[in-house]
């Protein structure tokens, strides 16, 4: 039986503490949240989503201080959480011992991604549950990133209860960071850019090299495949679907502007929604014009290019 939709966040806690799953929004992407202690609950999750195997999943506390019970912190994953949480930053540290997490939310591993959402219901909600809750994005395995309840419901054909605040403000992911010693690798790119970390530690950000030991295993090149081919820092063709960013080609078709004035925040926001509507529109291919890399550019291109992924 479904849940019908929480009304209040009274009403998501009570769903998420008896172990039901609830989709929740957080600054990033919407979140498909269960109690991250309950292994039973955590199931549900990778089959609701249907997640092909058993990807570890970003496990996401109301402060630092619930973060601490979980997590083993550095001096440098301290300074971190410090800096930018409540933000999109995901850090990856040593469990701690007697965390209490199910072992599937971390799928066996030693480590854990944390993170402190930065959106009032998503921290309200923490608080009221009392548990840390695991959330992976709010989409069936390999579709687009969810950034409003309404693509929630329709990746879910309505099956999922979810706590609606409205469209997310960042529209990209976090940032997953790895910390070894006093090196910073980040994992994943994502709402929080390298540029911003650098300025505040003053610490430059390595890449993790493809096929390294650690890596985000879920990262997988086909994650956020549209059903129409992409075509990358291209300029549309008659018959194509245009996602346009700053001064757009003109063009008759199908056009969605990630950004008229080329700011990258803006078309972080838009990107997944953009997509899925273009998407919408039935056309074969979508032709993408090309972004810049700097800043948030980088977890967009990096967003693309696995939307563009060749796939079977
Ligand atoms: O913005 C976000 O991070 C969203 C919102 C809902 O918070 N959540 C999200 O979760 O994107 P998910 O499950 O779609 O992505 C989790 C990523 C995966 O790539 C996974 O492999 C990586 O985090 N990950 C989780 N635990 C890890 C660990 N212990 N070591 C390395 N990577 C890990
Ligand atoms: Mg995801």
């Amino acid at each position: 039986m479904t849940d019908p939709d929480p009304r209040t966040i009274e009403d998501a806690a009570a769903l998420l503490r008896a172990g039901r799953l609830c989709a929740f929004p957080t600054e990033t992407v919407y979140g498909l949240g269960a109690d991250a202690t309950n292994a039973e609950a955590v199931l549900s999750i990778y089959e609701t989503k249907g997640r092909p195997r058993f990807n570890p999943l970003i496990v996401h506390c109301a402060d630092l201080a619930m973060a601490e019970r979980l997590a083993l912190f550095s001096d440098p994953a301290r300074r971190l959480a410090q800096a930018f949480w409540p933000g999109p930053l995901s850090l990856v540290l040593p469990l701690r011992p007697g965390h209490g997490l199910a072992d599937i939310v971390t799928a066996g591993l030693m480590t854990v991604a944390l993170r402190v959402p930065d959106h009032e219901l998503a921290l309200a909600l923490l608080r009221a549950t009392g548990r840390p809750l695991a959330a992976p994005s709010a989409n069936p395995s390999g579709k687009l990133s969810p950034t409003t309840a309404a693509q929630v419901r329709r990746g879910f054909g309505g099956k999922v209860p979810v706590l609606d605040g409205g469209p997310c403000a960042k529209g990209v992911e976090s940032t997953i960071l790895a910390i070894e010693g006093e090196r910073l690798i980040q994992l994943r790119a994502g709402a929080l850019s390298r540029e911003e970390i650098e300025a505040a530690t003053g610490v430059a950000v390595e890449r993790a090299a493809s096929g390294a030991a650690v890596s985000a295993p879920g990262m997988l090149l086909n994650h956020y495949a549209p059903e129409a081919r992409m075509r990358l820092e291209a300029t549309p063709r008659p018959g194509e679907a245009y996602l346009a960013f700053g001064a757009a080609t003109p063009f008759a078709g199908p056009t969605l502007n990630l950004s008229e004035s080329g700011d990258l925040r803006e078309a972080a926001r838009n990107l997944f929604a953009m997509i899925a509507a273009l998407d919408a529109e039935g056309a074969r291919t979508i032709a993408v014009a090309p972004i810049p890399r700097s800043g948030l550019g980088e977890a967009i291109n990096d967003r693309l290019q696995r939307a563009a992924a060749p796939r079977d």
